[in-house]
């Protein structure tokens, strides 16, 4: 892809209202946490790096880490995430995630949920986040399945518009797409990423079972048929391993800047009045506790 991609930009969006608040999903929120904190209940590190955080609605789930990193193109998700979440663990960083503003094997696990269905270059973010990943690092990847039953049988029936068995992305509304999983195992594989577990979530999401049976009792089972493996739910969770030979260690980091670095040139940054300088003369701003890294304040 020649042209920049676009951005699906939440921006001042009502998204936590519009979509979860009184909006008849918890149990797709319920199914959501669970996973998570069975993935990393046992299981922590150093600093977790949370992709498309939005408003921060799962961030809690990631306390086995030291310091949690919320990236979101939103600066107004963010500074919404920050008066929930606070500063201790965790630092906001709004930017593009194809264009991060991190150095090299900053982090030691990612996240990324209920975000990449907006990329439409899929190896374009995956290069991006296996670069600011150490070796043997940890990677969760959610991504919208589109060969799942109800598409399926909406195939049969010949009311799709498109092929769920078809490898190529479906964008069924702008910046919106669905993906086949054999599509994300070969771009993950290509990407520099070791497939551990495929885990097929969401299962019942229809209003008439959501409304007849408690949350709790769907999500549990939900999570039994997680472990069978069978790739033909709306959602995949995807439990995945940075490859290399740890060659590539984690960058220890007292200084949040210590990890940071100038989207637009790579280089290094300092602080200066109002935000942040690049060694090339780029300027950053910082804004109420967020750093904001989608454009410059001014450049040299
Ligand atoms: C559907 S929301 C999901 C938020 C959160 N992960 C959750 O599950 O509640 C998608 C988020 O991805 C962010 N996003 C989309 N494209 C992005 C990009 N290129 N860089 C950074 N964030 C992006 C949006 O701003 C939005 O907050």
């Amino acid at each position: 892809m020649s042209r920049r991609p676009r951005i699906c930009d939440y921006g001042d969006s009502s998204y936590r209202q519009d979509f979860w608040e009184g909006q008849g999903r918890d149990y797709e929120d319920a199914v959501e946490r669970r996973l998570l904190r069975s993935l990393f209940q046992r299981r922590g590190g150093c600093r977790l790096l949370e992709i498309g955080a939005g408003f921060g609605r799962i961030s809690g789930e990631y306390r086995a880490y030291e310091q949690v990193v919320l990236l979101d193109y939103s600066l107004e998700q963010l500074q919404y995430a920050r008066r929930q979440l606070g500063d201790d663990g965790y630092l906001y960083v709004a930017a593009d995630a194809y264009r991060m503003p991190f150095r090299p094997a900053s982090f030691d696990a990612a996240t990324m949920i209920r975000v990449l269905h907006h990329f439409e270059d899929v190896p374009a973010v995956l290069r991006q986040i296996r670069a600011v990943l150490a070796d043997e690092s940890r990677f969760i990847l959610e991504y919208a399945n589109k060969r799942n039953l109800k598409a399926m049988a909406r195939h049969l029936l010949g009311r799709n518009g498109w092929d769920p068995y078809s490898l190529a992305p479906v964008e069924f509304v702008e910046l919106n797409f669905n993906f086949h999983p054999d599509y994300m195992r070969q771009r993950l594989s290509e990407s520099g990423f070791r497939l551990q577990r495929a885990l097929p979530v969401s299962w019942f999401r229809l209003n008439v079972l959501k409304r007849a049976l408690p949350t709790g009792m769907l999500a549990a089972l939900d999570a039994a048929l997680q472990h069978t493996g069978w790739e033909l739910s709306p959602s995949i969770f995807l439990d995945l391993h940075t490859t290399g030979n740890g060659s590539q260690a984690l960058i220890p980091a007292e200084d949040p800047l210590a990890i940071m670095r100038c989207p637009e040139t790579g280089a290094a940054l300092r602080r200066a009045e109002g935000g942040l300088v690049s060694d090339g003369g780029i300027r950053w701003a910082i804004q109420q506790g967020v750093y904001d890294f989608r454009q410059p304040l001014s450049k040299m």
